[in-house]
């Protein structure tokens, strides 16, 4: 067990996400709770090399829960990846008396926050935030809910459009290396077909499933492209190939962007960010260090930071059936 923790910080990094407000708040109100300090860290591991702190009490973090993006800003280091950064962030830290950092983030952001323990023995603890899910050891992530809910907005207003025109549509969704965002809200939106990085459909079958489906008698169609996937890594060319390749189909493409990014978050997405924060601090408080907190089976637990890096997130595959089913 390690010294008493009387203040924490917290700091935002990588990619934003809808309910990372709702972590800091939570963080900052479970350490006002438990009667100890909590500072603020302003982007990230950038602020934290700089010293750029605020100190936050229960009041400091009023109407954000319904905000997206994050106060304290993000910011993805350089600098923090280097052994002079982190030895900067350390003095840092250590003559404002912090004894712990929560770190809302991604793998990037957590691998970080590793190395820095490793480096100096000093207490950290990841709540996951990225709109990807992209993260081992929670089944999901802070920001992902409200995203599929954004995007499958999206996919309404677009196939209204599709219909009057009768068009196909491809709708391209953030996602680099998962396709989380793309299997749920392809089948949430009634997508004909799905493209995302763990399946390889190839082009063959993307045209001869989309043939069948205009000869079953429909008249327009939405195929949901996460950005990462192989065929659909460059959009404007596969909608190229498709419109070369099949008859019958006026065909668009959407590149959603980053608005899956902003906006409030859901309520899911809130009562998530609440519930890691809290586990967060009084993890730090029990004395364990270097985990990452996540939903496991409807519970918060603890994942060791070197798992929650390395491990692999997995798509469900019974969405992937549900999805072929579904499109018939
Ligand atoms: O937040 C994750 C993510 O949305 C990825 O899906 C996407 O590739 C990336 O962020 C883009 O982020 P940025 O424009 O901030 O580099």
């Amino acid at each position: 067990m390690g010294k008493a923790i009387k203040k924490l910080a917290v700091l935002t990094s990588g990619g934003d996400s809808p309910g990372m407000n709702a972590a800091i708040r939570s963080v900052v109100r479970t350490c006002a709770y438990h009667d100890i300090e909590c500072v603020g860290v302003y982007r990230g591991y950038e602020g934290l090399i700089e010293g750029d702190f605020k100190a936050m009490d229960a009041r400091s973090v009023k109407g954000i829960i319904n905000k997206g993006g994050t106060i304290l800003k993000s910011a993805r280091s350089k600098e923090f990846r280097t052994e002079e950064g982190r030895k900067k962030a350390f003095k840092q830290l250590t003559d404002a008396n912090i004894d712990g950092l929560v770190v809302v983030g991604g793998d990037g952001s957590f691998t970080g926050a590793l190395i820095f323990n490793q480096e100096f023995d000093f207490p950290v603890m990841g709540i996951p935030g990225t709109i990807d899910n992209d993260i081992y050891g929670t089944s999901h992530t802070l920001g992902f809910d409200t995203a599929l809910n954004t995007v499958v907005d999206a996919i309404d207003k677009i196939r209204d459009t599709a219909s009057s025109h009768n068009r196909l549509f491809f709708i391209e969704v953030m996602g680099r290396d998962v396709g989380h965002i793309a299997l749920n809200t392809g089948i949430a939106g009634g997508a004909e077909e799905i493209l995302i990085p763990e399946e390889d459909l190839g082009l063959d079958r993307l045209v001869e499933s989309l043939n069948k489906s205009r000869k079953s008698g429909k008249t327009s169609s939405i195929v949901i492209v996460a950005e990462g996937d192989k065929i659909g890594k460059n959009i404007f060319e596969l909608k190229d190939y498709v419109d070369d390749n099949m008859e019958g189909y006026d065909v668009r493409v959407s590149v959603l962007g980053h608005m899956q990014r902003g906006g409030a978050p859901s309520c899911f997405d809130r009562v998530l960010a609440s519930r890691m924060g809290v586990k967060a601090v009084e993890s730090l408080l029990e004395g364990e260090t270097n985990y990452m907190v996540g939903l496991l089976n409807n519970s918060v637990e603890l994942t060791p930071l070197d798992k929650a890096i390395k491990g692999k997130s997995k798509i469900n595959l019974e969405l992937l059936r549900v999805s072929d089913i579904m499109s018939t």
